[in-house]
């Protein structure tokens, strides 16, 4: 039979997902977006549209995958971040909006104008990018330790035409570039996995297609976090400072871990839910 409906009959599959989705009917525009290769506004100007069959069908391949759970990142391969729209996969977390408050601190810290910069477990390479894209004169170095991300990254920055990042495959700063200076940063950022290994949350909702090398981290969600901290202050330069993100339930063990390895200034700020989210501190310049 030939099938044909409009825009707003497809959109009412959204009602499909409620139990499931926050975000049922963006996640309905954003397949249906995808399938007719159209932006958000005109679905909104062209609400009668009629469909036909093939394209129906690609979007309801779409929408039982979403019902299945799947990540619309995932599904339609790109996710907004900051001004940037990334290509994300299978192989790294999906950038999420809390990491863009560790952005937003970053550009407000005193910084040089060529200051250089180190993004640790860059993923899609969401938050050098954004870096990068605001302060063209900073050096930015990314690392991750999966390779399928480095590459992953590096199509990113040449999509986003951003020549101010270099991208390395590294086990956190075991492959760092450099030596003495050149392996020193007025900045250190990242948001390492930080989920404790028994965390219910690990089987629910989105981050079931997510990899574990991009969440997990020990019993106690510490394990990298105590690495980047801990190692941080001998590639930094002095009074440079240490950016990390971390669980909402962190907050007393990080601003501890960053005590400990002799930093001052420090201090935790809060997502836009009020949950503590993002530590920072600065490494005194030695006597
Ligand atoms: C929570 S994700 C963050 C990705 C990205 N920075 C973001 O904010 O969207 C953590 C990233 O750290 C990487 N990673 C995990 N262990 C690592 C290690 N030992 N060295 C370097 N990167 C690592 C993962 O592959 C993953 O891409």
């Amino acid at each position: 039979m030939y099938l044909i409906k409009s825009v707003t009959e497809l959109l009412q599959y959204s009602d499909q997902l409620q139990s499931m989705s926050d975000t049922a009917l963006l996640d309905t525009e954003l397949l249906l977006c995808f399938t007719l290769d159209v932006d958000r506004t005109w679905l909104k100007t062209w609400p009668d549209h009629q469909l036909e069959t093939a394209q129906i069908k690609q979007f309801e391949t779409l929408f039982s995958r979403r019902l299945k759970g799947e990540p619309v990142a995932f599904i339609i391969g790109r996710q907004g971040f900051w001004t940037l729209d990334l290509k994300v996969s299978a192989d790294t977390l999906i950038p999420r909006p809390e990491t863009e408050l560790l952005v937003e601190i970053a550009l407000g810290l005193d910084a040089p104008k060529a200051a250089r910069v180190l993004d640790l477990g860059t993923g899609t390479g969401a938050i050098a990018l954004a870096l990068a894209s605001e302060r063209i004169d900073w050096q930015l170095t990314a690392v991750d330790s999966q390779m399928a991300a480095v590459n992953l990254a590096e199509i990113n920055r040449q999509h986003c035409q951003l020549d101010n990042v270099s991208i390395y495959q590294s086990d956190w700063f075991s492959q760092v570039p450099g030596s003495g200076a050149a392996a020193q940063y007025h900045l250190i950022v990242s948001n390492p996995p930080y989920i404790e290994i028994n965390d219910p949350h690990l089987s629910e909702g989105d981050v079931r297609f997510e990899p574990t090398t991009a969440l997990v981290s020990g019993q106690d969600g510490l394990d990298d976090l105590k690495i980047v901290i801990g190692q941080s202050p001998m590639y930094l330069r002095p009074n440079g400072h240490l950016l990390v993100e971390h669980g909402y339930q962190q907050g007393t063990a990080v601003r501890s871990l960053f005590t400990t390895a002799g930093f001052t200034a420090i201090a935790t700020h809060a997502d836009y839910n009020g949950l503590e989210r993002v530590t920072l501190g600065r490494f005194p310049e030695t006597a």
